[in-house]
């Protein structure tokens, strides 16, 4: 597996990277109007990084959260090591709760610490060993997705998408980008409508930036412009941040009402995600959990008010999109129709 993403495109984002004894993160809240890397220190601020968007996307958070405790296992004394690593864990699985990759990589990278005689020392390296494996499986994974997902993608085709979901989202190609990203490689082609998705415009901000870093046309639309352009689209193609095992999908808010208007329109609509978002302990959309941001959020754009201070908002950060409407996934296995 050595050598994975070696040959990726030149424009693909590379926004996380480790190096003992610290994280290095793209600060993507201020995207695109500053590239600003901050090093991250501890698990505690791994998990505060998470929290505040700095590092997203439902794989990045999964491979972010694997970093986390390979620093936080440097950073913990020998006689702190087990203790501390299990306060890490915790502390960086309630950093954000839908993703369900996040989970994934806190558990598979935890297991190292079950049960073995290791040295301190080579706990620490076995940690490490699995956050970077975890890194790298998931390059391959956006690289399986992008071949398999840009077959289904005609030539000139015109793409609806929403919130970011490239390489700013997840290791090498990312999910639903990375189909565009693979079709434009082939010659294809694509534009693309992208979201703007409020309230803290991924859309706007990452998607558009990726695109253009690669030279694909497209074009950046207020949602609730997504009804006026669906008739103009060929297909639908959105990321995942967890994937019941009936087929629900949970992504950002906005993503359900692109599967309607989709169905409406007689569209294809794709979910593009690694096994990693797969969650077989959610039976259906309704085991997952969807996280609740500050109200400040849809209150404020940018630094002006838009509405007032007291005002009662609701402000879900992800919707779920029933199974039955989600002509296929998109996945490093193949393409499902039904789960
Ligand atoms: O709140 P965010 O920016 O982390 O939300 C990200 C998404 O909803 C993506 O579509 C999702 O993680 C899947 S794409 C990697």
């Amino acid at each position: 597996m050595k050598g994975v993403g070696k040959d990726l495109p030149s424009f693909l984002f590379r926004p996380v990277s480790y190096r003992q004894p610290f994280l290095t993160v793209l600060d993507q809240t201020r995207l695109p109007a500053r590239i600003r890397f901050v090093r991250l220190r501890s698990a505690e601020e791994v998990a505060e990084a998470i929290r505040r968007l700095k590092v997203r996307g439902a794989p990045w958070i999964g491979v972010a959260a694997g970093y986390g405790l390979a620093v936080e296992a440097w950073r913990l004394t020998d006689r702190q090591l087990r203790t501390g690593m299990k306060r890490a864990a915790r502390m960086l699985l309630a950093s954000r709760p839908t993703a369900v990759n996040l989970a994934w990589a806190v558990e598979r990278v935890m297991q190292r610490l079950k049960g073995t005689c290791l040295s301190p020392e080579a706990l620490r390296l076995s940690v490490e060993k699995e956050a970077r494996k975890i890194e790298q499986e998931e390059i391959e994974r956006s690289i399986a997705m992008a071949r398999q997902g840009a077959r289904l993608v005609p030539k000139g085709a015109t793409i609806l998408t929403i919130c970011n979901s490239g390489a700013l989202a997840g290791p090498g190609m990312g999910t639903a980008l990375g189909v565009i990203f693979q079709a434009h490689l082939e010659g294809k082609r694509p534009r693309v409508f992208v979201c703007e998705t409020r309230p803290l415009f991924q859309g706007a901000r990452l998607t558009t930036l990726e695109l253009l870093r690669a030279r694909i046309p497209c074009t950046l639309i207020p949602d609730s412009a997504a009804a006026s352009v669906i008739e103009k689209c060929d297909l639908v193609l959105v990321g995942a941040d967890r994937i019941a095992r009936n087929g629900d999908t949970a992504n950002k808010v906005g993503t359900k009402m692109l599967a309607l208007l989709a169905k409406e329109a007689g569209r294809p609509f794709y979910v593009v995600a690694p096994s990693s978002s797969f969650d077989p302990r959610a039976r259906t959309g309704a085991d997952i959990e969807i996280e609740e941001r500050p109200a400040d959020e849809v209150i404020r754009c940018g630094r002006s008010r838009v509405a007032p201070d007291k005002v009662r908002v609701f402000n879900p950060a992800f919707d779920i999109t029933p199974a039955q409407l989600i002509t296929a996934f998109i996945t490093d296995k193949g393409v499902v129709k039904r789960l």
